[in-house]
């Protein structure tokens, strides 16, 4: 996508993954969006750790890290303190009824708590933020994103003399227009439906909310919207609002790469999107979390309230990680209790693929979103690429003695002047040579393009799809004849995401070292692209 975003980035798709899991990243970053590795958990040890072998298997794509710096954090109850004033914080009531809930489960409580390490929360406040700082300023990354509240200071100073983006969430328009004027790059809009933090404000709300009101005034900050993304379609709809782009976190806890609990992840890919909670028990600030027998017991009257964040993930953390452990061998009792964090778009989260397949799906929805919604206006093909509808350049690519067909549902007589056209209205007699698809918003694909993919095709294959040097470009592909009854059969069993039906054929890759080449014309600001 041409934009002034993904120029910045370096990226291909406007789509933000925040993960723990440096796979994740990885394979987000390299399919042509942003991975942001969530850095609030680490030391600086162990993020060197994740962010040198990021290094080693991101290509050089671009990346990102996360902290978790708040503007108000309980400092006078916890910084400072030794791990026995801050374990002497913590009211017996709390880790009482933490207890008992685990009792309850006939989960054995005896070796639950232990004294908090010292520098507990340092993450959070300058010197431990710092220090974190200093690992990922040592790697290239391209954006550095502060989870809760205004970046502070010395983090914009750091950013900006390291030449990286800035960016800041936010879940109130008010916070939004603080974190402009602190200077950030990229503002990060999201709504209730998050999983993690979250305000109180849907994301159909939100969004138009803060554009409208950082408006004019900070034209330079790009808003990415937040809360409930899981498809293409959602992401165009907050596009279609004004934000250039999208900003998730749980659609990928159930991806293969993802080191979700499989328990957890079990109950997040048959939840329904009434199944989440928000609610302060797990940090001491609002979160989104999978709803459980653990959250419904934090529900409930008889729950002390929860203590000022540090405080309260040192009575919720110990208590997880043992359920965790536990369910993940199987335990009943555990399995009730176990949570974690999500959004309610977890309704919509009903298979596992795997991260690049996600960003893939993204794309292929965003396309299908911007087509439905272009349907009032132009008919993107038709529109002019240097001077010639895109569908005759398109043409011009295919060998003259190749049988070519149309596939449109409007302005029917203008594609005719071209080739036969056939439309999601019963197949006609022109349909009958038939021979597959051409997507029609591709212009500046190789002159050469159908002669290497019938050089591809051996005896042995159903067909060869085009691989960009990049990645596989499903659309772009030829096929034998006979494959058309197994598309039947697919269709049938409410298949229809062309790549998830190449997936039960056997095919070769027709190889191009030039991604740029098979690129959609989303924008007319795409439609500048160069002419080979
Ligand atoms: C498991 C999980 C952990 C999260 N941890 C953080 C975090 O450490 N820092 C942060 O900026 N956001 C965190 N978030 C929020 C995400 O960055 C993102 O804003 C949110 O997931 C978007 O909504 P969605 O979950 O509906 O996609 C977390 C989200 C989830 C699901």
């Amino acid at each position: 996508m041409n934009s002034k975003l993904c120029e910045s980035l370096d990226i291909e798709f406007p789509l933000f993954a925040f993960s723990h899991c440096r796979d994740v990243i990885v394979e987000v970053s390299k399919a042509g969006g942003f991975g942001v590795l969530g850095a609030a958990g680490h030391t600086p040890e162990s993020l060197e750790i994740e962010m040198n072998w990021i290094d080693e298997h991101i290509d050089g794509k671009s990346y990102g890290v996360d902290l978790i710096v708040p503007n108000s954090i309980d400092s006078k109850e916890s910084s400072n303190l030794s791990p026995e004033d801050i374990e002497a914080r913590i009211p017996p009531e709390h880790k009482a009824y933490v207890e008992s809930i685990l009792a309850q489960a006939g989960i054995d409580t005896r070796d639950l708590w232990q004294r908090p390490k010292a520098g507990y929360g340092d993450n959070m406040r300058e010197t431990g933020a710092n220090a974190i700082l200093d690992v990922a300023f040592s790697h290239p990354i391209k954006m550095i994103v502060n989870a809760l509240g205004v970046p502070p200071l010395f983090m914009m100073q750091r950013a900006k003399q390291a030449g990286v983006a800035v960016g800041a969430l936010t879940g109130a328009k008010e916070h939004a227009i603080k974190h402009c004027e602190s200077g950030v790059d990229v503002l990060i809009v999201s709504g209730t439906e998050a999983g993690g933090h979250c305000g109180e404000v849907s994301t159909l709300v939100l969004v138009p909310e803060v554009l409208d009101a950082i408006g004019d005034k900070f034209p330079d900050v790009a808003v990415l919207a937040a809360g409930g993304i899981v498809t293409g379609k959602q992401m165009a709809a907050c596009m279609a609002m004004g934000a250039h782009g999208a900003w998730c976190g749980s659609v990928w806890l159930t991806t293969s790469e993802a080191e979700t609990n499989p328990a957890v992840k079990e109950k997040m890919l048959s939840a329904n999107s009434r199944q989440t909670v928000r609610s302060k028990s797990r940090t001491g600030k609002y979160t989104r979390q999978l709803r459980s027998q653990w959250t419904d017991a934090w529900q409930s009257e008889d729950a002390p309230p929860p203590l000022p964040m540090p405080l309260q993930s040192l009575v919720s953390e110990p208590a997880l990680r043992k359920i965790d452990k536990l369910a993940e061998s199987g335990d009943a009792g555990a399995r009730n209790l176990a949570t974690y964090w999500v959004g309610q778009g977890v309704g919509l989260m009903n298979t596992s693929v795997s991260a690049r397949t996600v960003v893939y799906d993204f794309m292929e929805d965003y396309a299908a979103a911007v087509e439905r919604l272009g349907n009032t206006g132009q008919d993107k093909p038709l529109l002019p690429w240097h001077g010639v509808p895109m569908v005759q350049r398109i043409l011009t690519t295919v060998p003259a003695e190749m049988p070519k067909l149309i596939s449109a549902n409007r302005n029917l007589d203008t594609y005719r002047q071209w080739a036969p056209v056939v439309t999601d209205l019963p197949v006609t007699a022109e349909a009958e040579d038939y021979q597959g698809p051409l997507v029609g918003d591709t212009p500046a694909l190789p002159m050469n393009w159908c002669d290497v993919l019938m050089q591809s095709v051996d005896g042995h294959v159903d067909g060869a799809v085009v691989h960009d040097g990049e990645r596989q470009q499903h659309l772009h592909l030829l096929l034998k004849c006979d494959v058309e009854k197994d598309l039947e059969r697919f269709l049938a069993a409410g298949g229809y995401q062309v790549y998830k039906w190449l997936q039960t054929m056997q095919l070769s890759t027709a190889r191009f070292a030039d991604r740029m080449a098979f690129r959609n014309m989303n924008s007319p600001t795409d439609l500048d692209y160069p002419a080979a």
